[in-house]
């Protein structure tokens, strides 16, 4: 709590339940303590500028460098991007088996991704529909947009050995192919990805 600033500190007294007011805790601290080591400013006095559903950025001096960063949480964990390199996005879901996954798949992913679903078995299934959902949401939040995109326009196509492909089905954001994705392997019933821009070199480090 000590390096979070009056805005932070409202914001988490704003939860109402406390396991979401610890995973926002959890991750805003984890954040600063990151972006202060690779700034070299102290954690309390970074100021991290968000706005109603835009993607939240470090407030900078001219002529500071960029960095990057993005934030996803649940369940028990919290990760954190951080990058001096390119935009980055990161999603990470707790796998529910009570998941409707069928009707979130026919009305969120495309036709192709809904019936390649419809074709695994069970709990093939639910996995798969995880990591559809965290590459789709880790690219949309690396390109800022969020859930403001239909997720089904960005359809992803899963490999057992290589990275998930995307392939966008609206020409207007045939951008987002420029966008590069991994899969995480970070907890037991847990999917998650990254995804940064594809001129960069994806290096992870886990800490
Ligand atoms: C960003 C978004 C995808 C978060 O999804 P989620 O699965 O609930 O939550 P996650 O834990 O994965 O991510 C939350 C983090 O995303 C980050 N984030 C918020 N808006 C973002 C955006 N537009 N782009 C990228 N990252 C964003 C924040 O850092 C947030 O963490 P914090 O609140 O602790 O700082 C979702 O809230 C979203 O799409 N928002 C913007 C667009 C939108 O919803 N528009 C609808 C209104 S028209």
């Amino acid at each position: 709590m000590d390096i979070l600033n009056t805005a932070e500190r409202a914001r988490a007294g704003r939860y109402r339940f406390d396991e979401d007011r610890a995973r926002y805790l959890a991750g805003r601290a984890t954040l600063k303590r990151a972006l202060a080591e690779r700034t070299g400013l102290r954690a309390l006095d970074l100021c991290i500028e968000e706005a109603d559903w835009t993607k939240p950025r470090l407030a900078l001096l001219p002529g500071d460098p960029p960095i990057f960063f993005n934030v996803s949480h649940s369940g028990d964990y919290a990760l954190v991007a951080v990058t001096d390199a390119a935009e980055v996005g990161i999603d990470i879901e707790q796998i529910r088996s009570d998941c409707p996954i069928d009707d979130l798949a026919r009305r969120y992913y495309s036709a192709h991704e809904y019936k390649m679903l419809r074709k695994l078995p069970a709990t093939r299934r639910l996995h798969d529909f995880y990591r559809l959902w965290t590459a789709k949401e880790a690219v949309l939040k690396c390109a800022g947009l969020g859930l403001s995109v239909p997720p089904a326009l960005l359809e992803v196509r899963l490999s057992a050995s290589a990275a998930p492909a995307i392939h966008c089905l609206d020409p207007q954001r045939r951008f987002l192919e420029q966008i590069l994705v991994r899969e995480l392997m970070v907890a037991e019933g847990y999917v998650s990805a990254v995804a940064v821009e594809r001129h960069t070199e994806i290096r992870i480090n886990i800490i």
